[in-house]
Formats: structure tokens, sequence, C-alpha cells
């Protein structure tokens, strides 16, 4: 039996991307794998978040977690701030991490560039790595489920694992990325050359999970394309495209050869149709459970039990790493 662990940010509203990307695979181990999935909140706070608001996302995204089909009697579902272990692994990665690079890593680059200069760029963004590095190898992780973008991340995390083993002694297993071929990466509806994020100042550019159906139609017809209206599979030259199509791909399990063909001789307006109706097929039953639990008391009791049940096990890990340091007192 393998472990799995995976996060998501309670950052704002779960994006198709989210689902397509990582979530929708978790589903798929949780008969046969030890897996614990993860409502990344401290990640969340890397950069400002009404707290309202992130009170609200927590709970949304623990919903849809259920939502999607994930069984609490299978998996672990907790609320990373609820396992201290958490933060005290992520310091000591910090520590055995250098500002080289976590400076090097895409997502720094790109969230930072927002923020202007150093004096207002969040410290937590550059160490958001060491702390993702914690959340996995607390576990003893085998595979990482994530989107395409987290890429960068696991082959950190694997380094710094390695670090610390061959620094101190094996304290941890390194972990494996897993993502797919199609869909790993869902583009923004509005820059197709940019991935689709729960952050974006666009609403336009984004699909949520708990869009209306109307909106999904309404994003799906203004989603940027190309004037051919002509449909085949080219990522470069018909970005906008091929994201509808990738989409598509993933919710009816065609390949793009067999979507190119069924399109044949059709233009877009039908093609953006379909794929419309597909989304808010898939979204539906999702949305339904999800009314269910979201201000259940069932949902609490899953958390906390959740937390005690990834506690015993991130504990086991943190007290021998804190034992081959020196950290404790115990020799
Ligand atoms: N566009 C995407 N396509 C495929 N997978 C995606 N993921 C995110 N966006 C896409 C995957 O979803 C999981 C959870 O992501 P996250 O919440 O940990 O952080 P993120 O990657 O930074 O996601 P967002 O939506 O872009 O959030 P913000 O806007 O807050 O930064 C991960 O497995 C990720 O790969």
């Amino acid at each position: 039996m393998s472990i799995i662990f995976s996060g998501v940010q309670p950052s704002g509203t779960i994006t198709l991307g989210n689902y397509l990307g990582a979530m929708r695979n978790f589903t798929n181990y949780q008969n046969e794998h030890e897996c614990y999935f993860c409502i990344v909140n401290q990640h969340a706070i890397t950069v400002f978040q009404e707290p309202n608001q992130l009170r609200e996302n927590i709970r949304n995204l623990a919903a849809l977690y259920l939502a999607i089909g994930l069984d609490p009697d299978k998996v672990t579902l907790f609320i990373q701030s609820e396992v201290p272990e958490h933060v005290k692994l992520g310091w000591i990665m910090t520590t055995l991490s250098t500002i080289g690079e976590l400076e090097r890593m895409t997502q720094y680059k790109d969230k930072s560039q927002r923020h202007g200069n150093g004096d207002s760029i969040p410290a937590g963004l550059l160490t958001y790595p060491p702390l993702m590095a914690a959340d996995i190898l607390l576990y003893q992780t085998d595979y990482v489920p994530v989107g395409d973008d987290q890429k960068q991340h696991i082959e950190i995390t694997r380094d710094l694992a390695q670090r610390f083993n061959s620094r101190y002694g094996e304290a941890f297993k390194i972990p494996a990325i897993q993502t797919q071929e199609v869909g790993a990466r869902i583009m923004s509806l509005q820059e197709p050359k940019k991935k689709m994020s729960k952050s974006d100042d666009n609403s336009l550019a984004t699909l949520y999970l708990l869009d209306e159906p109307e909106m999904v139609l309404k994003k799906i017809k203004k989603a940027q394309t190309d004037s051919e209206n002509k449909i085949y599979y080219d990522k470069e030259l018909k970005a906008g495209l091929a994201n509808l199509m990738a989409i598509y791909a993933l919710i009816t399990n065609k390949s793009t050869d067999e979507i190119e063909r069924q399109y044949a001789g059709k233009g877009y307006g039908q093609f953006k149709n379909d794929v419309a109706e597909a989304i808010i097929e898939t979204i539906r039953p999702i949305q339904t459970r999800y009314k269910e639990f979201v201000n259940s008391d069932y949902l609490d009791q899953v958390l906390t039990a959740g937390a005690a049940k990834a506690s015993q096990k991130a504990a086991a890990t943190l007290n021998k790493v804190e034992d081959l340091m020196g950290l404790s007192r115990k020799f």
C-alpha cells in the first residue's frame, strides 16, 4: 500500500483547473492506498487573506473534498494549521534550504512580481517550498498527485529530503510526483498561455466548481479562441481552442483526435456549447453534494478526526528528525 499526500490552498474558490489537474485524481487512490489530503491554509496566508473569507474558503474546500467523492473512512482529510508538526518541520526544512534555490522557483518569481520590490514581497512566498516539503515528508509519502505547475516544488522536496538523509541520517522517504499527460495544466480562458488560477483578478478567466450553469456557459462562450473557426489541436498556434479541447477530452474521456473527428466541418459555436454542457453536467452532482456537507456538523467531525489521525503519523516523523538533528534531549 503506497502513501499518497496532496494539498489544496483555500486561497479562493476551487477552480476547474484544481479539480481536473489534481483533485479529481484523488478519488482514484482512496481504495488502494493510505491517503492524506490537506487544506493547506498556512500556504494560503503567504499572501493576504481576509479572515472571514479565509474561514469560508477553508470550509468550502473541506465540503468540496467530500463532494468530489472522498470517503473519510478511507482517507485522512485535515486542515494544515490543526497539525502543528507541519510548521515545525517546515522551519527545519527552511534551515536546510538556500536563498538561491528558493529564488529560482517559478511560482516565487510569478507571485513576487505582483508585489513590487523586496520591501513589499511577503517572505512567506519565498519559504513556501520548504513548508510544502514538510507537508509531504511528514507522512513518508510515496506519491504526490498534483498539477504540472507543482513539478518544481516536488523536485525541491526530493532535494531537501535527500540533503537531510545524507547529512543527519535516514528520516525521509523520497516522494515521486504523479501528474497526467493531458490537462495537467488547465489554462486561463482569457489568456490561454497563463494557467487558470483561483486568484486571477479577471473572473471570466477562471471556471469555479461552484459556478452556476449560466455562468459556465457565459465564460465558455467568451473564452479566447482564434478566427479560423476550425477544430484541431495545436497548443502553440491555437492555445485557447487547445485548452477547451483538453478540458473536453478530460471530461468525456475522448482523445483530442476523436474530438477533431467529431467536430470536422463544425464551428466553434457548437463546440463551445458542448464543452459548456459537459462541464455543467460534471459539476452539477458535485454542487448538490457540496450543499449537503458545507453547513453540517458531520464536516467538523471529519476534520477533527482527520487532524488527530494526521498528527499521530506526522509526530512519528518529526520526533525522529528532531532526535537525529540533536534538537531533542534524547541521545
Ligand atoms: N490550472 C491548473 N491546471 C491543472 N492543475 C492545477 N492546479 C492548480 N491550478 C491548476 C493544481 O491544483 C492543486 C491545488 O493547487 P493549490 O491550491 O495548491 O495552488 P496553486 O497551484 O497555486 O493553485 P491556484 O488555483 O493557481 O491558486 P492561487 O491562485 O492561490 O495561486 C495543485 O495540485 C495544483 O497543481
